[in-house]
């Protein structure tokens, strides 16, 4: 009897769990749409930063990046054209395996220019952000919604779209993706379904409904490129112009899955706190190239406004609040495989524990708050020193339950909004002041910071300005209900 129950017991354990978005998520903060009805980045644990060093890691500028995507340009061209050179010998083989290799690193480009943050030129982003989203299959509109998601809820079930490694982990699915078997024909399928107007649950889950066209007819562009690669290679009778489009993400994909398992397969699910779900491992430099620095992953998962370039810097700023970073890919791999197999075949509730260093008091950046009536002057409030704030500089501001953001341009041009970010309530203070425009830290959505309107996704909703102004040493701005 007891036998028979601990079978069952068993068998209900390993039951295929639901991950799908319409399906149940226990412990995930609750949604309006794709809006948060709670205050997420006051539920995640976040790091002990001074407001100005931040602002200087968040500091974006063209050159690195420039030398970063030239380089990487001309070794794509340089090993296309080997693979042309080598075509009808042995040596393709070698020659695909770089071009493809390279090719697939599309990934990590993809990733970073959709966080808006390699280029301080916003055109700039956005090209290569549609350019390497095709190249890595990754319709661009979809993914970035879907991502704004992950960065909510990472790890969360029932929340996040982009759970790489569920539970029971299966692992052939996971040997597959070495070759982007499992992954591929999955992300191939919703763009067909999506070019046909038909978005699967999941995708009609987070991604909105007056955003869909975009993504209908991107994925439309991307059937019909391929499309017309594939009647180019029946037309000659040879592989050859199939082997530089969309395949090179099959049979170069090996070390993406190498790095990207390494993200988050193995931690645990359903907790709010970046220390204990995305790792960060010390990998070889060309490797680190290739993907961009994403191997700092805990501290991108903890402050997604930071520039890849800016990663390492920021790792050696916060390592001491976080658990140690993983020293190679073998110090991870030991751990995780065997985390892996035993949620495959024991227990799937099994994931490892990150140890925690000890726990520092972490202040709350309000750098002014008021609700002293002798600062108040009708509805104007004192808000700060001037010399508080520099130029391009924001703080956050609360004021009788309110919370706003208080910004200086340049000299004493001072302006004030509401300080939620519309999209999903982070405090604008956090983010980055660059060019006349706020960057929300979370999902890097941006407003025209002296009209409050919207200026790109995921935020559609404008944000709510007050008079702000300097009088003698003082900012003061005026507080309208
Ligand atoms: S919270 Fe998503 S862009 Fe601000």
């Amino acid at each position: 009897m007891a036998a028979e129950r601990e079978k069952h017991s068993k068998k209900e354990r390993f039951k295929e769990r639901d991950y799908s978005l319409s399906g149940g998520s226990e412990g995930a903060i609750a949604l309006d749409e794709d809006r948060l009805e709670d205050r997420v980045e006051e539920v995640w644990w976040s790091p002990d930063i001074p407001r100005k060093n931040l602002r200087a890691f968040m500091q974006r500028s063209d050159g690195p990046a420039l030398w970063h995507f030239g380089l990487w340009i001309v070794l794509l061209a340089a090993s296309g054209y080997l693979v042309v050179l080598s075509w009808g010998t042995w040596w393709v083989v070698l020659a695909l395996l770089v071009y493809g290799t390279i090719y697939s690193s599309s990934d990590a480009r993809w990733h970073e220019c959709g966080h808006g943050t390699p280029f301080r030129t916003r055109w700039l982003n956005v090209v290569f952000y549609h350019i390497s989203s095709f190249m890595t299959l990754r319709e661009a509109y979809m993914w970035r919604w879907s991502h704004s998601r992950h960065h909510t809820h990472t790890i969360v079930v029932g929340r996040d779209p982009e759970i790489q490694v569920k539970r029971p982990a299966d692992l052939l699915s996971l040997v597959l993706d070495f070759f982007y078997l499992r992954g591929g024909p999955t992300e191939i399928g919703r763009i067909v379904r999506n070019a046909l107007g038909r978005p699967n649950s999941d995708v009609r889950d987070f991604v909105p409904d007056t955003e869909r066209y975009k993504m209908f007819w991107s994925s439309r562009i991307y059937v019909a490129i391929i499309a017309g690669f594939g009647v180019w290679s029946i037309a000659i009778g040879s592989f050859l112009p199939m082997m530089f489009v969309a395949l090179p993400r099959f049979y170069g994909g090996w070390l993406h899955q190498l790095l990207g398992l390494t993200q988050h397969a193995g931690l645990a699910e359903n907790t709010y706190d970046h220390r204990t779900n995305p790792r960060t491992v010390h990998i070889n430099p060309v490797f680190r190239y290739l993907y961009m620095n994403m191997n700092y992953h805990l501290e991108h998962h903890m402050l997604p406004a930071v520039p890849y370039h800016a990663l390492p810097r920021i790792h050696e700023a916060i390592k001491d609040q976080t658990p140690r970073a993983y020293v190679s890919l073998w110090d991870v791999y030991r751990e995780m495989v065997p985390a892996l197999i035993r949620q495959a075949t024991k227990d799937p509730d099994y994931h490892i524990e990150r140890s925690l260093p000890q726990p520092i008091q972490v202040e709350d950046q309000v750098l002014s708050e008021s609700s002293d009536t002798s600062a108040m002057s009708g509805n104007w409030v004192e808000v700060c020193d001037a010399d508080d704030l520099d130029e391009e500089d924001v703080v956050r501001f609360d004021h009788n339950g309110n919370t706003y953001a208080v910004y200086r341009l340049k000299g004493d041009d001072f302006y004030a909004t509401d300080g939620l970010c519309t999209h999903e309530n982070t405090h604008l203070a956090d983010g980055l002041v660059m060019d006349g425009i706020i960057e929300c830290p979370k999902h890097n959505g941006r407003f025209e910071i002296s009209s409050g309107k919207a200026k790109s996704l995921p935020v559609r909703v404008d944000l709510r300005t007050y008079p702000a102004e300097r009088r003698g040493d003082k900012v003061f701005m005026c507080v309208t209900d």
